[in-house]
């Protein structure tokens, strides 16, 4: 899909700021790691929380995806898709009772817990129910991913699972339990993974405590390797899919297992863009700034990240010199790029943020009361609108001058 070439029609068909999906990419994404790990019998189980229009998540269903999911306002958004409950897991360190109670009368794969607690308060639910909970472990590996520590979740010092030893205590409690049955075991050290070697550790821990409990016969039937491969935003070398199965399937020599693999960025990051218009230019001192349309509360990985994003003026020739892209957002970490380099810029011109497909719009708020960005998907040559632009009506809707 040429998003240059496309860009002028679909911003004056849809408006600006305006998040667009391109679907056939999507697919192809999907079947490169589906593909990667044909081995074995495995779920792709598409990171909800990285894109989660209901539009998408249809498309991943026709594919065949499976959900992971970190709310049951997710789960909803999974089944409402069409996605079958027996792909869809339920992931995250603080899940309430409600959630808890819902998932399981929805029936889903299994839920993924991160504490000895989060066992007990699942028992008891379950029990309430008269039901019988599925469990998946998730293990904390005490591996340094490598990447940007807001996104680094493998180590001790991140809130994110229990260690080995406690996992095996969790097992062995969930074993005895007439209401909790152990099917799966579960890490994920990070994402925007670029190195697969702090993987492959990882696996190669998680798979021997998979043995260590086969010895007191705990048997799973689910190795969920979490997601976090990394993507291309600006020139970073990333990890090739078929490696990636292929270390991951080294560590487990004689195990039985389904894989489950939760990618989110992989499949969407490099096939959505964030199409905005040009308000203005001006200096401040030698300082060059191109106020725009879009702002941090539509794209906020540059301000919480400082991540890249490539920036790109569509439309317009001429000799480019750096300046800061910013939006109208009262911040001065309001930005989608500093130092671009852009040739001189009109009002209504567009520009194209590249890479915004994971983590955009489902980052996206209502900050300074902006009404979140149109969404549109392109397959083929055709072109849908998936979520319309946020009215003032939409977002004052639970609000009460009177309470
Ligand atoms: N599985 C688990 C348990 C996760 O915590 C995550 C992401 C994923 C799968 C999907 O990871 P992915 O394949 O997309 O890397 N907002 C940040 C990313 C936060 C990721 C949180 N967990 C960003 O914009 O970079």
């Amino acid at each position: 899909m040429n998003i240059s070439a496309l860009a002028p029609t679909l911003a004056q068909t849809y408006g600006t700021p305006l998040y667009v999906y391109d679907f056939d990419g999507i697919t192809t994404r999907f079947n490169q790691l589906k593909n990667a790990f044909r081995a074995r019998k495995s779920i792709i189980a598409y990171a909800v929380k990285a894109n989660s229009n209901l539009s998408t998540l249809a498309h991943m269903a026709k594919l065949g995806a499976g959900a992971d999911c970190v709310s049951i306002g997710e789960v909803k958004r999974a089944l409402l898709a069409g996605i079958p409950k027996y792909q869809i897991i339920f992931s995250g360190v603080g899940k309430q009772d409600e959630e808890i109670r819902q998932a399981l009368e929805a029936d889903i794969l299994f839920i993924n817990i991160e504490s000895e607690a989060e066992m007990y308060r699942i028992e008891q639910v379950a029990q309430s129910m008269g039901k019988v909970a599925r469990l998946s472990v998730r293990v904390n590996p005490n591996i340094d991913a490598k990447t940007h520590p807001y996104i680094s979740t493998g180590l001790q010092e991140n809130k994110f699972g229990v260690d080995i030893e406690t996992a095996k205590r969790i097992y062995l409690y969930i074993k005895n339990s007439p209401v909790l049955e152990p099917v799966g075991i579960h890490f994920h050290i990070g994402s925007q993974l670029t190195q697969l070697e702090p993987i492959r550790e990882a696996a190669v821990i998680v798979a021997n405590l998979v043995r260590t409990l086969q010895a007191v016969k705990i048997e799973l039937k689910f190795f969920d390797i979490g997601g976090g491969i990394g993507v291309v935003y600006s020139d970073e070398t990333t990890i090739d899919p078929v490696e990636y199965a292929q270390a991951i399937l080294s560590t487990m020599m004689g195990l039985d297992m389904t894989i489950i693999c939760e990618p989110g960025r992989y499949i969407v990051a490099n096939n959505g863009y964030l199409l905005t218009r040009v308000l203005y230019e001006k200096m401040s001192g030698a300082r060059r700034f191109v106020v725009i349309d879009g702002a941090m509360n539509d794209l906020l990985r540059p301000s919480l990240y400082k991540a890249y994003h490539r920036i790109e003026a569509v439309e317009r020739a001429g000799e480019p010199t750096n300046a800061d892209v910013v939006g109208p957002v009262c911040e001065s970490g309001d930005f989608l790029g500093k130092n671009v380099p852009l040739p001189p810029m009109q009002h209504n011109d567009i520009l194209v943020v590249h890479s915004a497909g994971a983590y955009g719009f489902s980052m996206a708020s209502n900050y300074n009361t902006r009404g979140r960005a149109a969404e549109v998907a392109i397959e083929g040559d055709a072109h849908r609108l998936i979520r319309a632009r946020e009215s003032f009506e939409d977002m004052i809707a639970n609000e009460s001058k009177y309470l």
